[in-house]
């Protein structure tokens, strides 16, 4: 079977610094000969430092930067090659989870309609339709539909970030990028909203691309990773075989870099418990 997402050689650079004498002639390159394959109801991490390149990837993947070359290919399709038509319609079924809730979502929109846009653009959804759909997928995040009314600011990050992923989903996608999904929020909240990403993938088959620092979380998601050092893949593999037996020194590096594995790697026994103290997978504590 073929795989759902193919990126090849992806290469990303920006202009040179200014310096005393006007422009360097020397691009930053951010990301070098980008390459991986993403399999129908897979999660690919992507770990490596701050910097490495990882968010970039994720937005070239989604043209949400475009690159300087490589291949992008979705489905059969090739992305980077569309018209800005056809766009609309590959953004349908490839969506993304940004870090920070609070600037990911507009202050000014109301919940109903933080949901309700992308189900008339995409879905063609009015009215009571659209109404429907938007209290649907807000109570499948764990939010109620009285909660439609309210704008950004009266909910925690926790709760904002189950509202970006209830936006996601709107369009029905088949792929996700979640870049640093749960990093700016509590460590309490973080498993609750990784469960409930987890249970979307086997309810929906979603696949995702999960970008992370946090080679924990990593482990506990994701079937393979990638590892991104300065702009480059410098080791990949199933992610047991990663972390058991890493190859390159630079994730060797990474792996002792976690601080306490006790600690810091939440086992999946861990992550059930947290969720039956909650109550359920999608309960907010
Ligand atoms: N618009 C830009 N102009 C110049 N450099 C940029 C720009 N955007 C990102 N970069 C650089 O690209 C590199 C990779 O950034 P990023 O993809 O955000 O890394 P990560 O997500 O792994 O932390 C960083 O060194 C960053 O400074
Ligand atoms: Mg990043």
């Amino acid at each position: 079977m073929s795989p759902l997402l193919t990126v090849n050689n992806l290469v990303k650079s920006y202009p040179g610094r200014r310096n005393l004498l006007g422009r360097s002639k020397q691009r930053t390159i951010v990301t070098n000969g980008v390459s991986f394959a993403l399999g129908s109801g897979e999660t690919l991490g992507i770990v490596g430092e701050s910097g490495a390149g990882k968010s970039t990837v994720g937005r070239l993947v989604l043209r949400l930067l475009e690159s300087d070359s490589g291949q992008v290919v979705f489905d059969g399709c090739d992305v980077l090659s569309l018209p800005r038509k056809q766009l609309l319609s590959f953004r349908r079924r490839a969506q993304m989870i940004f870090q920070d809730p609070f600037s990911s979502l507009d202050p000014h929109m109301t919940i109903r309609e933080l949901i309700g846009e992308p189900l008339s653009i995409h879905r063609g959804l009015k009215g009571h339709d659209r109404d429907a759909a938007a209290v649907e997928l807000l109570e499948r995040v764990g939010l109620r539909a009285d909660q439609l009314e309210k704008y950004p600011r009266e909910f925690s990050g926790g709760q904002l970030q189950r509202i970006a992923i209830a936006r996601a989903l709107s369009t029905e996608p088949e792929l996700i990028v979640c870049d640093e999904p749960v990093a700016a929020l509590d460590v309490s909240i973080q498993a609750q909203v990784l469960n409930l990403l987890v249970d979307l993938q086997r309810e929906r088959g979603l696949s995702y691309l999960f970008i992370s620092h946090d080679l924990s979380l990593v482990r506990f998601l994701a079937h393979r990773v990638v590892v991104m050092c300065q702009g480059e893949i410098v080791e990949t593999g199933p992610t047991e075989d990663v972390f058991t037996n890493p190859r390159h020194d630079y994730t060797r590096s990474l792996i002792d870099a976690i601080p306490d594995p006790r600690t810091r790697y939440l086992a999946p026994t861990e992550f059930e418990s947290t969720r039956v103290l909650a109550g359920a997978s999608v309960k907010e504590v």
